[in-house]
């Protein structure tokens, strides 16, 4: 079932989403060699909680922190961890942030110290084919749009999209209907309507789309060992278009 959001919803959603870009900000300008993705984690945290929020995602499903942070063949629901990330490294943070009931959902991959031209066009490509599904975010469109965007424009880059992990809708809780597949046919789906909010996340991989599990039941890894790569915005679909609920 599709919720669609009041006006009062969306404005609180909105909030936390402005919340949510604050905290990328603050990440951006931590990120570097030496640093560690538990220093980020612990952070976020204190980060959220002075601003009155909390961190969606800690115990969500059983899971134990406020952040995901994923490196280099991490797809996605990589553990924070006391190992220093490294300079040509990419690390993606996703977090759900909280604020006064309202849920919005974000994640950004960035680049660690000075990276080769090649991760730094995958990153390129990555974020581009967000913004690309963003622009198909229309009442009217269909989900196959959104897919069709990502999976179009990435594979004529010679990358490959994540099947195993989507988009979804977002609400009360963080995953609500509908599913939102990073690949698909256009013209096909559900259709799009005023007042939906979801989220579009698409994961590319430099070599093949398909992932393996690692023991701990979470994190996702490329099957190559080859980089992937994630960006992700929540999204209101309005009568003017797309609004991003995440940018500021
Ligand atoms: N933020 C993730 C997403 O984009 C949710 C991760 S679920 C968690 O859907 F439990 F790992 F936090
Ligand atoms: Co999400």
């Amino acid at each position: 079932m599709i919720n669609l959001k009041s006006e009062r919803e969306i404005e609180l959603m909105h909030e936390a989403g402005k919340l949510l870009a604050a905290t990328h900000r603050e990440i951006a300008k931590m990120i570097k060699p030496g640093i560690t993705t538990a220093d980020i984690e612990e952070f976020v945290e204190k980060y959220l909680a002075e601003h009155g929020a909390t961190a969606e995602q800690k115990g969500y499903q059983g899971y134990k922190y406020a952040t995901c942070a994923s490196v280099n063949d991490e797809i996605c629901h990589g553990f924070p961890t006391k190992k220093p990330l490294k300079e040509g490294d990419i690390v993606t943070i996703d977090m759900v942030v909280n604020l006064n009931g309202g849920l919005a959902d974000s994640a950004w991959t960035y680049p660690v110290g000075e990276v080769s031209n090649e991760t730094a066009r995958l990153l390129e490509v990555t974020k581009n084919s967000l913004y690309k599904a963003i622009e198909q975010a229309q009442a009217g469109n269909r989900l196959g749009d959104i897919g069709h965007a990502i999976q179009s424009y990435v594979e004529g880059e010679k990358y490959s999209v994540v099947r195993d992990f989507t988009g979804h809708g977002i609400g009360k809780t963080i995953h609500e209907d509908p599913t939102v597949l990073h690949y698909g046919k256009p013209g096909k789906g559900m259709r799009l309507k005023e007042g939906m909010v979801i989220t579009i996340e698409p994961m590319v991989n430099a070599g093949t789309w398909h992932s393996k599990m690692d023991q701990n039941g979470w994190t996702a890894r490329t099957v190559d060992g080859k980089l992937s790569a994630q960006y992700e915005h929540t999204i209101v679909i309005t009568k003017e278009g797309p609004k991003i609920l995440t940018e500021q």
